[in-house]
């Protein structure tokens, strides 16, 4: 039986990455599980944590994270095989060699943010009752503060 868990909570420094670390390699060591860790966090803590920084980086500038894989089925509809973007062997406890982790980049929030924009535009798009039509425009939704620039690999094709 799969079972998955989340860990999650909007307040920072509480134990998160230390929890996803601490249950990740105690299924894999003390109950023989495979336990894949879906780094969903844009400051990439678990990955870094299961993996060195340089692999980390490698990884990152070729492409096989977790952002990579969301842009290409998420923004550009296209099928990706989520296999390409799991790494094994990562823990360096000897007998929780069955972690696996798709890791996890920075530009994980330019994603949401690209994300929100489409949800966005397509909910100010759609009339509602509780939004008059003269004050309908798409900025409405649209952040205030300056944008970074959408890496060009993820434009819509
Ligand atoms: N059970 C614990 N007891 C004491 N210290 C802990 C415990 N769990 C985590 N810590 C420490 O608390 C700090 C924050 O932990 P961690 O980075 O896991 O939190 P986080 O919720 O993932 O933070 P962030 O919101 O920045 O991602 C770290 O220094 C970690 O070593
Ligand atoms: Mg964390």
């Amino acid at each position: 039986m799969n079972v998955s868990i989340a860990v999650m909570n909007t307040k920072g420094g509480v134990g998160k990455s230390t929890l996803v670390l601490a249950l990740a390699e105690t299924l894999a060591a003390e109950y023989k599980k495979t336990v894949l860790v879906i780094d969903s966090d844009a400051q990439a803590s678990v990955s870094s944590m299961l993996m060195s920084i340089s692999s980390l980086h490698r990884l990152q500038s070729e492409g096989l994270t977790i952002v990579d894989y969301l842009v290409a089925t998420v923004l550009n509809g296209h099928s990706a095989p989520w296999s390409r973007y799991v790494v094994g062997n990562v823990s360096d406890v000897d007998d929780a060699r069955s972690v696996y982790v798709m890791p996890s980049d920075m530009q994980l929030t330019l994603f949401e943010r690209e994300v929100s924009k489409g949800a966005c535009a397509s909910a100010c798009a759609r009339p509602t009752p509780w939004r008059a039509s003269a004050a309908t425009n798409s900025s409405s939704c649209s952040p205030t503060w300056p944008r970074p620039t959408m890496p060009s690999r993820w434009r819509r094709r």
